[in-house]
């Protein structure tokens, strides 16, 4: 099986996962990136099942409104039972790296919202320690120079992602060469740094359910 059609089947896995739960007043937490894409194009068909979505990025509210679904603001619906995303590295605890799209803070202020959050990924993102993913740390553009000295001594080697400009008008470092030992303590420590958002370690709040796209099928692990 490809990749995409690893990808694919957890789509597939996530709306089997949410459809006995869903309500007509149900409004669900999408993520971003082209795995959630897939989701948001299966979750089309459900229309009529359900009220609407939340989404975590502009990117994903334009995909979802292209396919009608009603788009709300977070402010208005408060809690969402699910948020379903992919991510760039998940392990074992189901803690997470995200933020390769660069919509990491809104992922996570959505993923703090919902009841269960839901990860998609195929195989590949499957890691025993976080970190050959280079860590993105959204950061307040005059801060930039500051948290990147920062990160130094946190034994990082930051990158600035040249020409991308969050949802939320910031930028994103990106951390190489940052293998993680103890991931919700660092996600602390880099929060912590000032002018930084948020980091694209998801510990703290880490998914409650991993469907994991396998050559053999989609492993469920919650
Ligand atoms: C977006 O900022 C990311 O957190 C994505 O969720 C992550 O990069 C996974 O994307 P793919 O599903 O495209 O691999």
């Amino acid at each position: 099986m490809t990749q995409d059609e690893l990808k694919d089947a957890v789509a597939k896995a996530a709306i089997d996962e949410i459809k006995p739960h869903l309500e007509r007043s149900t409004v669900i937490g999408v993520g971003t990136g082209s795995t959630a894409n897939r989701f948001i194009d299966y979750l089309a068909r459900l229309s009529g099942d359900f009220k609407g979505a939340v989404a975590s990025s502009a990117a994903s509210a334009e995909r979802l409104k292209t396919h009608g679904i009603d788009v709300f603001e977070l402010n208005e619906v408060g809690t969402v039972p699910f948020y379903i995303d992919g991510a760039d590295e998940v392990n074992a605890h189901l803690h997470m790296i995200k933020g390769g799209g660069a919509a990491l803070t809104r992922e996570k202020i959505v993923a703090a919202c919902a009841e269960r959050f839901i990860c998609i990924a195929d195989a590949s993102k499957y890691v025993a320690q976080l970190g050959r993913f280079p860590l993105p740390v959204e950061v307040i553009p005059m801060a930039r120079s500051y948290v990147a000295r920062q990160l130094v001594k946190l034994g990082a080697d930051p990158v600035y992602r040249e020409g991308v400009v969050t949802d939320n008008g910031n930028q994103i470092i990106d951390c190489y060469d940052f293998m993680i030992e103890d991931a919700e303590a660092m996600e602390a420590k880099i929060n912590a740094i000032v002018g930084v958002v948020t980091n694209g370690l998801f510990a703290a709040r880490g998914a409650d359910v991993l469907l994991l796209g396998k050559k053999e099928g989609v492993e469920r692990t919650a």
